[in-house]
């Protein structure tokens, strides 16, 4: 799905509008907490009709689907955080599924070494969005850092991006580092992020997972 306002694929949907928005064509709006509690997971469907999303480990079969929306979003599959790169068809993920379609999409690498299990990519398709997807997928891979023992999930994200800074720390992640210029050396130059901000800085943030 493109931009309703430019050629570019859309990442984000206007919840007033329901119009796609590219990063580019993203805004901030403050609003207030929904009226009514959503139910989790279930997400809405692109003709306006309510389907019921399933939250499943990723098998073989879905290997094309995942690199068709890390392409979408991202234009690849390669990751750089952390100071290294990771690829999201050599790591485990979550996938938000609505009937037969993958809605969104969490790629995680278990590193006991680091006692951590790290978010490496996260994304859900704007016509599916604000329907309790994304957080679906964080509590599938906090549950799963849980039960392989590991002290936090860590994941980074860009300093444009404040929908993802609000996503992460609503479920309970905090900042733990900031490298400075990190996004900005490993691209060779400033891409225009979320509303056209800069992109330079990658935000580090982490879920200290609890013995409960
Ligand atoms: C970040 C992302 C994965 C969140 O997925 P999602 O399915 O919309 O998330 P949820 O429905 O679980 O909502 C999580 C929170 O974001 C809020 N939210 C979601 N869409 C929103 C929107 N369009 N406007 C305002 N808030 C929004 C929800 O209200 C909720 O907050 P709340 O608990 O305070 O109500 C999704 O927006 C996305 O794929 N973005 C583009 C890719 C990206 O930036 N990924 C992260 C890179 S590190």
């Amino acid at each position: 799905m493109n931009c309703s306002y430019c050629p570019r694929p859309a990442q984000y949907r206007d919840r007033a509008s329901g119009a796609a928005l590219c990063l580019e064509h993203a805004r901030l709006e403050v609003t207030g907490p929904a009226l009514t509690p959503r139910p989790s997971p279930r997400v809405l469907g692109e003709g306006g009709q309510r389907v019921r999303a399933e939250i499943r480990p990723a098998t073989t079969a879905d290997r094309e689907r995942i690199a068709a929306l890390a392409h979408h979003f991202w234009g690849e599959t390669l990751v750089y955080c952390f100071d290294r790169e990771y690829e999201v068809l050599d790591s485990p993920a979550f996938l938000a599924c609505a009937r037969d379609e993958i809605v969104g999409l969490l790629a995680y690498l278990p590193e006991p070494a680091e006692n951590c299990l790290t978010i490496i990519m996260l994304n859900v398709l704007p016509a599916f969005q604000g329907q309790g997807a994304g957080r679906a997928l964080l509590d599938a891979a906090i549950a799963e850092a849980r039960r392989l023992d590991l002290g936090y999930v860590r994941v980074s994200t860009s300093n444009d991006d404040l929908p993802a800074l609000y996503v992460y720390q609503r479920a309970g992640f905090h900042l733990t580092g900031l490298a400075t210029g990190a996004i900005l050396a490993h691209h060779g130059g400033v891409e225009a992020g979320f509303a056209g901000i800069p992109v330079r800085d990658e935000v580090r943030l982490a879920l200290p997972i609890s013995s409960q």
